[in-house]
């Protein structure tokens, strides 16, 4: 028995898909259930970024999750496919016509990607002031909470709704395959089932 936690939010659709193909039936997580039995397998329906916990923990074997959660997350978990969807960017936003004045004695950055963040203003020995946030996050700018953003790029429309445009992308995301170091030598087989059943449909 293998169980897995699937994310909810953006790569849900595309990630459920893909479930789907393999198992032939319809993922649907009924009555706001969060767990559901498919043959001989349970999923899990968890927040996009609390994936890593349950499968660092082991109360999931495997999980999917974007590539932005885990390197925000820096987790220690086995990375074994991407699944080439809920493709999206990490970049810096700023509001259109107005340059990111890198002389600025401290950068004001809204985000949810603190670490993300950190790091790459810390490879360009920029001096940021991180103003974590949960959402919404294009707002900040707008308001004067920050100079700029750090967050999510995906069609591009939030940030063109609300005056804002890339000044650099830091980095590109996906929905990826993960596994608990543990559960795969335990259950190695039918990690590796898995993993060739997804591959199957992807490619
Ligand atoms: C994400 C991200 C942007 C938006 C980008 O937010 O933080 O706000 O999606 O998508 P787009 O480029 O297709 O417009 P999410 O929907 O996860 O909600 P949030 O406000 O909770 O961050």
């Amino acid at each position: 028995m293998l169980t897995i936690a699937l994310p909810k939010g953006r790569i849900a659709e595309d990630t459920l898909k893909i479930f789907e193909k393999i198992f032939k039936k319809p993922f649907i997580f009924d009555d706001r259930k969060l767990i559901l039995h498919v043959d001989d397998f349970k999923f899990l329906l968890v927040r996009s970024q609390d994936v890593p916990a349950y499968v660092l923990h082991q109360a999931a074997d495997v999980g999917v999750v974007g590539l932005d959660v885990l390197e925000e997350q820096e987790s220690n978990l086995t990375r074994l496919l991407d699944l080439g969807v809920g493709k999206c960017r990490v970049c810096i936003g700023v509001p259109k016509n107005r340059k990111l004045d890198l002389s600025l004695p401290e950068i004001k950055i809204a985000t949810k990607m603190e670490n993300i963040t950190r790091k790459y203003f810390s490879s360009k020995a920029i001096p940021v002031n991180i103003i974590k946030l949960y959402g919404s996050i294009e707002l900040a700018p707008l308001v004067g909470l920050s100079d700029a953003i750090v967050d999510l790029v995906e069609t591009g429309s939030t940030m063109k709704q609300n005056g804002l445009e890339i000044a650099e992308t830091i980095s590109y995301s996906s929905a990826h395959l993960v596994c608990n170091k543990n559960s795969f030598m335990v259950k190695k087989e039918e990690i590796l089932a898995l993993y060739a059943n997804i591959k199957r449909i992807i490619y």
